[in-house]
């Protein structure tokens, strides 16, 4: 098949999906009220992980159109030639061997080799950090290590750090800086004794613009403390597969920790850019990680697509996307320590999903990727979640519950998890125009009062949702719950056709900001639009 070709076949076939959907009245209530099994017919377990997909609009031939529009796209195949090391990466030329991290038992491949050597590199530095071996420039040991990275080097470890907090080691404090705004920085040293700080300049390409600006503020901030240009081996490690440019920072070679081109910024946090979990809590937590997502990864290598969870929750999205119109999904931890999980899914699927031409450079007849946004469950039901229950569009939400309780407050869970199950079960029942009414009028409203006010207080309900379910909330269910939605966004890649590992369109901003700093300084020049002008001359 040609490139053009392939491209048509796929409008085709999400056309026939859209008929399959033009076909059916789809009520959430009524395929409860018709099938009492719904729950369990379509719920699925793997790796820790409790996926309950029911209050989704599908039926049993919908899950067949869309699995068959998987195979049509080769979907198997391309799960394994990306745990195979096939170069999925095609505009790059390289493969995406994130897994090959978080593989266990005796390292058989060549990539598996390096990782084993980086994990025992990891493993010693944290160890001469926490037995305090490791010594500051003034001889006191390191209290607090500051991560200066963005992105990829920062939101995937940043959050895990929040969310493994029961773990934290007592003599160590974790900080993390990405923002070029140096207020990032600066607040965070204020309270810092730059004698006991170590930074991790943690930037895969060790070019990047936030990262380079803060790495040098830092160097400055502890030489002015009084550390010698010889004692800066002591407070600066790196990570990143630009070796050059990290020794011509400053970094001592023995210091600086690899980084592959084999590993995507935003797949990391399982290589050396996991050394701030390391550091907060200790390698055997990072191993158990490890371990979870190696867990979902065998599940994603071997579960037949209909049970396969990320397989599942893609179709899905990919259904809502293509054939409702949906141009966003919200993600709703209900724990206060995945506060931080979706800035990290932000990145993750929008990055990677964020694209208008195929894996040819046709582009695309059909939407890409949504926008990923939420926020932790309580604090959004006060918020945002208003426009999800009435608002004009239908947002498909993933509730995430962890059923063990994370703190000793146990009522106070119960409160949570109660919150969370009524919030699914709000979009899913809604409140009718009569429900409303009868309602008002119980509360002792006149029967013109009761018809005045309901239409305000009706919501709509048959709003999907899906519900994911965490034994508990420590190192090996969260390594297993990331996995899942990487492996989710690749299935999202594959069922849209496109490259969901590169990421060009960063770039032209990047090129831009430098030019317009440039400018600042000098001559603007006179091609520019009025208003890049006039900004430039207003804000310098
Ligand atoms: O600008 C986007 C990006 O390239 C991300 O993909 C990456 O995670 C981030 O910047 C940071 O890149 P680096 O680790 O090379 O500093």
């Amino acid at each position: 098949m040609t490139s053009e070709t392939l491209a048509l076949s796929r409008v085709a076939a999400i056309s026939r999906l859209k008929s399959h959907f033009d076909q059916k009245k789809w009520s959430l209530r009524e395929l409860f009220a018709t099938d009492p099994q719904r729950a369990d017919k379509f719920s699925c377990m793997a790796a820790g992980i409790d996926l309950d997909y029911s209050k989704n609009h599908l039926n049993e031939d919908t899950l067949q159109l869309l699995l068959d529009y998987a195979e049509e796209q080769n979907l198997s195949n391309q799960i394994s030639a990306l745990l195979c090391g096939a170069n999925v990466n095609n505009t790059e030329h390289r493969p995406a061997l994130h897994t090959a991290l978080r593989f266990q038992g005796q390292p058989q491949t060549e990539h598996q080799r390096a990782v084993e050597d980086c994990r025992v590199q990891m493993k010693r530095f944290a160890e001469s950090v926490h037995n305090h071996s490791w010594r500051g420039f003034s001889d006191k040991p390191i209290r607090h290590i500051v991560n200066i990275g963005i992105g990829g080097s920062d939101l995937g470890p940043r959050m895990v750090v929040e969310a493994l907090r029961p773990w934290h080691k007592d003599s160590i404090r974790v900080h993390f800086v990405a923002n070029v705004d140096g207020a990032d920085l600066s607040d965070t040293l204020a309270d810092l004794d730059a004698e006991e700080t170590l930074f991790i300049v943690a930037s895969k390409s060790f070019s990047t613009l936030e990262t380079r600006e803060n790495a040098l503020s830092a160097r400055r901030w502890i030489l002015s403390a009084g550390c010698s240009e010889s004692q800066l081996a002591q407070h600066f490690v790196a990570v990143s597969s630009n070796i050059t440019a990290a020794q011509d920072f400053g970094i001592a070679p023995e210091n600086i920790f690899p980084m592959w081109n084999w590993v995507g910024g935003r797949y990391s946090l399982w290589s050396a850019i996991g050394l701030p979990i390391v550091l907060a809590c200790g390698y055997e937590v990072f191993a158990q990680l490890l371990q979870g997502a190696n867990a979902m990864d065998q599940h994603f290598a071997s579960a037949p697509l209909e049970s396969n969870l990320p397989a599942l929750m893609a179709l899905t999205q990919f259904w809502y996307r293509q054939c409702w119109n949906t141009t966003s999904q919200v993600v709703l931890p209900y724990a206060q320590r995945l506060a931080r999980f979706p800035a990290w899914l932000q990145q993750l699927d929008m990055e990677s999903l964020g694209k208008s031409v195929d894996k040819d450079g046709q582009t695309l007849g059909y939407p890409s990727g949504s926008v990923i946004w939420g926020s932790e469950g309580t604090n959004g039901q006060h918020s945002f979640h208003q426009l999800l229950h009435q608002g004009t569009e239908l947002i498909p939400a993933d509730f995430i519950a962890i059923k063990e309780p994370t703190s000793e407050l146990h009522e106070q869970h119960r409160w949570l998890q109660a919150c969370c199950i009524s919030q699914s079960q709000a979009l899913l029942r809604g409140k009718s125009l009569h429900e409303a009414r009868q309602e008002l009028e119980e509360a002792g409203h006149t029967h013109r009062e009761a018809h005045a006010l309901a239409p305000h207080k009706v919501i709509p309900g048959n709003r999907p949702s899906n519900t994911l379910i965490l034994g508990k909330l420590d190192s090996f269910h969260l390594g297993s719950l990331l996995a899942l939605y990487e492996h989710k966004v690749y299935v999202g890649g594959c069922l849209l056709g496109i490259n969901p590992f590169d990421q060009w369109g960063v770039e032209l901003g990047k090129q831009l900001s430098s030019k317009i700093h440039k400018a600042a300084k000098g001559e603007i020049p006179q091609d520019w639009d009025s208003s890049t002008r006039s900004l430039v001359k207003k804000l310098f």
